[in-house]
């Protein structure tokens, strides 16, 4: 493991001390490195600083200027503009840098000096509930980050926070208690989640009519609820059957969704059960939460109704009921207490903004959270149909996750077929690539809008094989795999760095550098849509390059035949190792 620092990184040290060389005050002043089309990079930090030194920028350029001599790393600077500089690297140092990075199984990419631990709630869907593309964000976002954090080096808790606990269990046990074999089936279907989710939803829809309409049942399911939280041993058996119907329908989806969830990470709304009666006393004998109305309520000056009274976080109702808040608080506690979370992140609807800002202020108050520990709520936008709303069924339903899943991953078997026939695969290869593209699509649809940001679910645009999506990254490596596969014995990878490189080589030789600092960007940032746009781009500079630069026909010899087979191979690597990182498969030959 070798950590190699990207040109830009170096550039940026280089003109720095620079900066200070010509007006020594302006130590550790901010180049403002930027990459341009004019040249490599362009430094505009000259301007600024002439503005607080009151010199004149050119001039001061000029002296920066003459502060770095072109060396091996700075082929050509020049004054450009009211005081820019612009910056060409050589190309050896580009080809260079490339062959450390190629040199190490990271791609020179280093890990977190100090790693703390992140504990990130996310894919958290509710039992005995269908899950519905509100789910994919989360699961999917957080997939990317915990993938992304870790690779950083970092320690990483995921909790699914899931919804299995409430006074809704109280009519499906009574139910279930009163048809005892509704839930039953043969060890053969033990693993389809399908068959789950309809017995469940079965299930559901004959409880809900009972509870509706039969009064007498009403009053057993409620009384139910009761035996529920006072931890009746019958009623808790029953409660189990629905967690453990439900998680094989979870675990399915998640398989088909290509993402991998540990049962020990399940940690839902009842794990915290215990912690409950604990967190509220603490609230309300340090006078955090107050009672108001017989519900302990905590109150913030600045969050007000439309109304114009105060909209308290309800920490125990009326009743004695705990609701989501103290579930929450309890879970902030167990997350810095018991596990030792330097950074909490949850990656859940924007629509849930409020309920955290409120736990989290709670949480400060209480003690529970501290500046020693980072907490953000990544909130994260909604999923649109073509119509611009809340994507429903015709019927007004929320769409079934799988559904969805399904149809993209026919769509995307569809897009495949004609050149994966061509190109000689066997069906069930086709097949399989459809698969990988198709969820592919769907994460790359989701992970490529910044977080905040609704998008529209559009099949048809997320595999099509023109525009910013993960089939066209997804093409752009197989055409890596498969010039290695027409490339004869003796023409292998290997990086000579005297070689001039042409435009498109550059480019992207320049890119790919960048991969590290993006990375570094994006587990600082969670902002896993800023990868995404590394990966286009690196797909789109490769196509570029393969189009401008015969890999294999090269007319510069046999060394440049090697040294662009040197490009190819680390760009395959790249991309590779950047979309797993998202979670995307990378099918070798499409
Ligand atoms: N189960 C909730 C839902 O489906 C999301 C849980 C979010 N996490 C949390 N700690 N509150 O909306």
């Amino acid at each position: 493991m070798a950590s190699v620092p990207s040109l830009a990184a170096s550039l940026q040290q280089r003109v720095s001390a620079a900066l200070t060389a010509a007006v020594p005050s302006a130590d550790g002043a901010d180049p403002l490195l930027r990459r341009s089309d004019r040249a490599d990079f362009q430094a505009n930090g000259v301007l600024g600083l002439a503005k607080r030194s009151k010199a004149n920028p050119r001039e001061l350029a000029a002296a920066v200027l003459a502060a770095l001599p072109a060396d091996e790393l700075i082929a050509d600077i020049e004054v450009s503009g009211p005081g820019f500089l612009n910056i060409s690297v050589a190309d050896a140092a580009i080809t260079g840098n490339l062959a450390a990075r190629a040199a190490d199984d990271r791609l020179g990419v280093p890990t977190a000096a100090a790693p703390g631990i992140t504990v990130i709630d996310y894919a958290q869907p509710n039992v005995a509930k269908e899950m519905h593309v509100g789910h994919l964000r989360s699961s999917v976002i957080g997939d990317a980050i915990v993938k992304i954090l870790r690779f950083a080096g970092e320690r990483v808790i995921p909790r699914h926070h899931i919804g299995d606990w409430g006074t809704q269990f109280g009519m499906l046990i009574q139910y279930l208690i009163e048809h005892p074999h509704e839930l039953d089936h043969s060890a053969a279907a033990d693993a389809d989640g399908e068959a789950s989710m309809s017995r469940l939803n079965r299930l559901y829809k004959s409880s809900r009519t009972l509870f509706d309409t039969d009064e007498e049942f009403k009053d057993r399911a409620r009384r139910r609820v009761v035996d529920l939280q006072a931890g009746d041993q019958r009623t808790l058996e029953m409660w189990q059957r629905f967690v453990d119907e439900s998680k094989i329908y979870f675990y399915s989806v998640y398989d088909k969704l290509d993402i991998a969830i540990q049962d020990e990470d399940i940690v839902g709304e009842s794990g915290y059960n215990d912690m409950l009666a604990e967190t509220c006393k603490l609230l309300e004998d340090s006078g955090v939460a107050v009672r108001s109305n017989g519900a302990l309520c905590v109150f913030f000056d600045d969050i007000k109704g439309k109304d114009g009274e105060p909209v308290p976080l309800i920490v125990q109702k009326a009743d004695g009921g705990y609701g989501y808040a103290a579930t929450d608080l309890s879970a902030v506690r167990d997350r810095t207490g018991n596990l030792h979370a330097s950074t909490l992140l949850y990656v859940v609807d924007a629509r849930q903004a409020l309920h955290f800002r409120m736990v989290f202020e709670t949480a400060r108050r209480a003690g529970w959270l501290t500046d020693e520990v980072t907490v953000r709520h990544l909130p994260f936008g909604t999923v649109l149909g073509k119509d611009g709303k809340p994507f429903k069924t015709r019927e007004g339903e929320s769409v079934k996750l799988e559904d969805l899943l399904d149809e993209a991953v026919a769509r995307a078997t569809a897009v495949v077929q004609e050149k994966g026939e061509k190109i000689g695969l066997t069906q069930e290869e086709i097949a399989a690539n459809g698969t990988q593209v198709g969820i592919g699509a769907v994460k790359y649809a989701d992970l490529s809008t910044s977080l905040g940001r609704d998008y529209i679910f559009d099949l048809d645009r997320m595999v099509s094989l023109n525009g910013d999506t993960s089939v066209y990254i997804q093409y752009a490596y197989a055409r890596t795999r498969s010039i290695f596969r027409k490339a004869t014995a003796d023409q292998q990878a290997a990086a000579h760095p005297e070689l001039p490189l042409a435009p498109a080589e550059r480019a992207l030789g320049l890119h790919l550098d960048a991969f590290g600092d993006t990375l570094a960007e994006v587990a600082g940032s969670y902002e896993p849509h800023r990868l995404a746009a590394y990966l286009f781009q690196l797909a789109s500079l490769f196509t570029t390059f393969y189009e401008q630069c015969p890999v294999l026909t090269a007319d510069g010899g046999p060394d440049q035949v090697a040294n662009r087979l040197f490009l190819c191979d680390l760009t395959a690597r790249t991309l590779r190792q950047g979309l797993s990182l998202l979670g995307i498969r990378t099918p070798e030959r499409l």
